[in-house]
């Protein structure tokens, strides 16, 4: 009698933003559909894969330090290392050439051939050949249209509803690791937004590295997403990340319209200056920026609004910097994302542009911004002390189980005492408001439903 051998094991890590964590449900469901299981122990894995990040230079200096990591372990017993997404993308040469540990390497759109790929490291290993296994190819049409998420949250799910940039910011590696602008089909990304419904999660994000530009037939993101918002039972729709080119009115409206669509809007700003904006290719203006801003709040005050925002960008003078400074001051956002400038390989402002904003500049005003935003996240968080605000509940706070975690309409992280509160996971609550940090809103009970 012949006994089947052990499925193979594989660990996979992910880096980087929602778009990767999502790219990491397809490749489980791509793999699973293999035969292949997933263990969350990497000492017991046979296969290890890394979906890699490549946007700044900490991201790609994280995924070095695990590549290091795995060097030991590999020395120790046969195991493939796979690496994936925006890094194999942009790395190709020097992954294969420098690090010899790597078997594999997969871009973004070549996860269908993964299985195919780590089976054959696997027999070239039994072999002692260690023949390495590339599918960096991008493609025009790849949107995993027919590919359902392995989904493990049971309350966010998410869906790319299109993949690829061709807006070509000068200081962005997306359009080179991800390629070009690709949108779904809407009647499978609705299809699939009644499923997710049907498997009980309650909040779907809308996704893509420039999700504002969906378009497919006479379909827009307007419409999309509306489509998407009427869904019944799902409570909130939210999407990231867009593009400030793209916010005509009739997305405002929807948004504004829509209850279950958050009244949360990311809008990246990346700098205040036009000049600098025109050296990196944004395509708007400080005062239009500005106008955009003022229409959204016209139409709803309340309105959540977050950014990003990159400081030492090449040839960003003092004068640069204080109108960003400026800008943050006088628009008061909900919170910011802010990251100091790092060339990226291919990308226009690394063929162009001179990096000459020296580190301790770069440090200086990144750690000014940073501390500005901080006050007034924290302000603008104590807005809303002695309210009562509906929070979904998402589980445990990151600090402590004794803490139950969620998320305001607004995207602003809740915590409370569980023994105050008690709820679950997917549970829309009303809670009150007695504290609030910079990041943080802190509830109390009892609980209001
Ligand atoms: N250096 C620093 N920040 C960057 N971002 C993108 N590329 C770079 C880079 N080379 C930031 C932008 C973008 C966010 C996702 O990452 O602010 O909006
Ligand atoms: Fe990068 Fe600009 Fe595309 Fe965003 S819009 S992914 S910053 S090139």
């Amino acid at each position: 009698m012949t006994t089947r051998p052990a499925p193979t094991q594989v660990h996979l890590e992910t880096f980087g933003c929602q778009m990767n964590e999502y790219d990491s449900e397809l490749v489980r469901s791509l793999m699973k559909q293999d035969g292949f299981v997933f263990t969350d122990e990497r000492e017991r894995a046979d296969v290890i894969l890394m979906n890699t990040c490549a946007i700044r230079e900490n991201a790609h200096n994280k995924v070095y330090k695990h590549l290091s990591e795995l060097k030991k372990l590999k020395q120790q017993r046969p195991l493939v290392v796979g690496v994936l997404g925006c890094m194999a993308q942009n790395l190709k040469e020097e992954l294969t050439d420098i690090q010899p540990l790597v078997d594999v390497l997969a871009g973004p759109d070549a996860y269908r051939q993964l299985p195919m790929l780590i089976r054959n490291a696997m027999l070239s290993q039994e072999e002692g050949l260690y023949q390495k296994g590339l599918a960096v190819d991008l493609s025009e049409y790849e949107t995993y249209h027919d590919v359902v998420p392995d989904r493990t949250d049971g309350v966010n799910a998410w869906i790319a509803v299109m993949r690829g940039c061709d807006n070509f910011c000068s200081f962005c590696v997306v359009p080179y690791t991800r390629g070009r602008e690709r949108s779904r089909d809407p009647e499978g990304i609705v299809q699939e937004a009644y499923r997710i419904a049907e498997q009980g999660f309650k909040q779907i994000t809308l996704l893509g590295q420039n999700v504002n530009s969906y378009r497919f037939g006479d379909w827009d993101f307007a419409r999309l997403i509306t489509a998407v918002a009427d869904v019944p039972g799902i409570q909130r729709v939210r999407f990231t990340s867009p593009h400030p080119k793209d916010f005509p009115l009739p997305l405002l409206e929807a948004v504004v319209a829509h209850p279950n669509i958050c009244k949360q809007i990311h809008l990246p700003l990346q700098s205040g200056s036009d000049r600098i904006l025109g050296l990196m290719n944004r395509t708007y203006t400080n005062k239009e920026y500005r106008s955009l801003v003022e229409r959204i709040r016209a139409m709803r005050s309340d309105i959540v609004l977050s950014t990003d925002i990159i400081g030492g960008f090449c040839g960003e003078s003092y004068a640069d910097f204080a109108e960003t400074y400026r800008l943050v001051e006088e628009i008061r956002f909900h919170s910011a994302f802010i990251f100091k400038y790092s060339e990226r390989k291919h990308t226009i402002a690394a063929r162009k542009f001179p990096d000459d904003v020296s580190e301790g500049v770069k440090t200086e005003r990144v750690t000014r911004l940073f501390d500005l935003q901080r006050n007034i996240s924290y302000e603008r968080n104590r807005e809303y002390l002695k309210t009562i605000i509906p929070v979904l509940v998402e589980g445990d706070a990151k600090r402590s189980a004794a803490q139950g975690m969620g998320k305001s309409d607004g995207n602003i992280t809740v915590i409370w005492d569980k023994r105050t509160i008690s709820s679950r996971p997917g549970d829309m609550v009303s809670l009150a408001i007695y504290d609030a940090s910079s990041t943080t809103l802190y509830a109390e009970g009892p609980l209001m439903k």
